[in-house]
């Protein structure tokens, strides 16, 4: 990106118009703060304009990762945010670079972030829509930023959580259905993988079993799985409680095989 689009080429008039266009004249802010460096995300509050790849942006709210009716707290360095220049809702990730270590089941092991995969992962997926859509520029101190299309509607755990009069209802008379359109989703992995469209078989197992553990563990026994990834993804401690032995129970128990553990 050439180095004068981070300059900024709108007067703070100019912008009050913008905003007043955007979101209404009461709620032009008496103030405009304007950012081109996002580096400390934290400064970066509501009502402030971020300019970057020569757009300015209109920061909204944080955002929360909330699953399973459980919010979280909020996501400094995820910003809603409006286009000035169309008017569209985008959400604008910001560079976190944040390490921690995760343990599970005894080993301990490095997380990081890689804004860098992100935008990757964007420029990869571009048109297919079963994936965000988006791109990234890096703002005027060379954080790179990731630009992505505003999904509306709920998320996929929200709406499972409507479904059925009780959890046995669910499980009988929706989950069956919910299974075939997350094979959908695990298609979408497949291609962002590499794989051909024939390399990838979906199986959907329903065992009666006491747990998801155990059941994964005799599917692998049948099937004599070379390697079983498990998603240990983002859970909090809360949903830790609910499905964090599965994957201590397979890393203790599964013979014969790799396991990879997804934070
Ligand atoms: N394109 C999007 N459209 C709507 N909401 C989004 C979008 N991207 C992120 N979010 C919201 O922001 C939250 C945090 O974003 P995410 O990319 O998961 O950040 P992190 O990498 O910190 O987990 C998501 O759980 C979701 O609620
Ligand atoms: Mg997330």
């Amino acid at each position: 990106m050439l180095k004068d689009e981070n300059e900024i080429n709108y007067s703070p008039e100019k912008l009050k118009e913008m905003i007043a266009a955007c979101v209404g004249a009461e709620k032009v802010p008496k103030q405009v703060f304007i950012h081109t460096d996002t580096s400390d995300f934290y400064r970066i509050d509501y009502d402030a304009v971020v300019v970057l790849g020569g757009r300015p942006y209109l920061v909204r709210n944080n955002e929360r990762e909330g699953r399973f009716g459980i919010e979280e707290q909020q996501k400094y360095w995820v910003k809603r945010a409006r286009d000035l220049t169309d008017g569209s809702t985008k959400i604008l990730k910001l560079t976190f670079l944040e390490r921690f270590q995760a343990n599970v089941g005894g080993l301990s092991f490095e997380c990081y972030r890689s804004p860098q995969k992100e935008a990757r992962i964007l420029e990869m997926v571009d048109g297919n829509l079963n994936f965000m859509q988006g791109h990234a520029v890096r703002d005027s101190a060379g954080n790179i930023i990731r630009i992505i299309e505003y999904i509306t509607g709920k998320t996929f755990a929200d709406f499972i959580l409507e479904l059925g009069s009780s959890h046995e209802d669910y499980f009988y008379n929706y989950f069956p259905a919910v299974l075939d359109e997350y094979i959908e989703l695990v298609k979408a992995i497949q291609f962002r993988s590499g794989f051909a469209e024939n390399a990838i078989n979906a199986v959907a197992a329903l065992q009666d079993r006491p747990s998801v553990a155990e059941c994964i563990l005799s599917r692998l026994t049948e099937l004599k799985c070379s390697t079983v990834v498990v998603g240990r993804r983002g859970i909090t401690r809360k949903e830790e409680f609910l499905f964090g032995s599965t994957s201590c129970k397979i890393l203790r128990e599964a013979k014969d095989c790799s396991i990879w553990v997804i934070q």
